[in-house]
């Protein structure tokens, strides 16, 4: 059973810490996803690369549905991901790693359940309003945490992401605004991956690389060429720190994100 996923964020495409990897076509309801699966220190872990393995998927055209359904269908119940970041807060700075633990969803053009009722393409045909007062899971959290810790790489243990629809980058003021409304770096995936998984009753935890100072902090034009070459020079460190959170996760689930479904039907 694969009870671990990883999904890459830019910059991070291949599983080259898994040894055995073999890859496996799952079928869901929303579309086909072809997820690596190899061997950690004897467990099976999944991986899966958002933007696909050449980065052809632009944030808005993901099937966060089908990826997250494809790692349930697996039997993941952890999932880890990573996300590039342009960070508003003076103290994230280019190369640093962010824990998240809150966001905001700015995004406007996406699918954000499950549970469409009778027009669900599946049999979970119900509606559902889950809890995401806190949409990160704590144990997860704390293995990075703790990873990151150990490895003695700089990290922030909380920030808050914004989610934007891209896939341009922000104006000087919605950056400006997005700084008063209390946002630390953004992005523009962790909506609806996030709540996605939080749906299916999987732990989810992300963390932010910071590639650059957002719109109108940097003084420079933002491009995604120095996304690139961020995430490139920080590859090594990002596998290292995804490996060792890996090590850290408990066994057993003792977080709330197991029974995100209760009292979220009405029932
Ligand atoms: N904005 C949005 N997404 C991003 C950025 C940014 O500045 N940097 C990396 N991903």
């Amino acid at each position: 059973m694969v009870r671990i996923a990883i999904i890459g964020g830019s910059g991070v495409y291949d599983p080259k810490l898994l040894e055995n990897v073999r890859e496996e076509i799952v079928e869901t309801p929303y579309g086909t996803v072809r997820v690596k699966i190899g061997t950690y220190r004897g467990e099976e872990i999944a991986f899966l690369p958002r933007h696909g393995e050449k980065h052809s998927v632009p944030p808005h055209k993901i099937n966060y549905h089908a990826n997250i359904w494809a790692l349930h269908e697996l039997g993941v119940e952890r999932i880890l991901a990573t996300s590039a970041v342009g960070s508003l807060n003076l103290d994230m700075k280019p190369g640093d790693f962010v824990v998240l633990d809150q966001l905001m969803d700015f995004t406007k053009t996406r699918h954000y359940t499950f549970y469409d009722g009778e027009d669900s393409p599946h049999d979970r045909k119900f509606v559902a309003h889950v809890d995401f007062t806190d949409p990160y899971c704590p144990e997860l959290r704390k293995a990075l945490i703790t990873a990151a810790k150990e490895l003695g790489f700089t990290y922030h243990p909380t920030g808050t992401y914004s989610c934007m629809e891209g896939p341009r980058f922000e104006t000087r003021a919605e950056i400006r605004a997005l700084k008063i409304l209390g946002a630390d770096v953004v992005g523009m995936t962790q909506c609806p991956e996030a709540v996605l998984a939080r749906e299916l009753e999987m732990c989810y935890a992300s963390v932010a690389i910071v590639t650059n100072y957002a719109a109108g902090i940097s003084r420079e034009k933002l491009t995604h060429t120095e996304v690139v070459e961020l995430m490139a020079k920080k590859g090594e460190e990002i596998k290292l720190l995804l490996m060792k959170a890996v090590e850290h996760i408990p066994k057993e689930r003792r977080c709330p994100c197991k029974d995100a479904l209760k009292g979220a039907t009405g029932e």
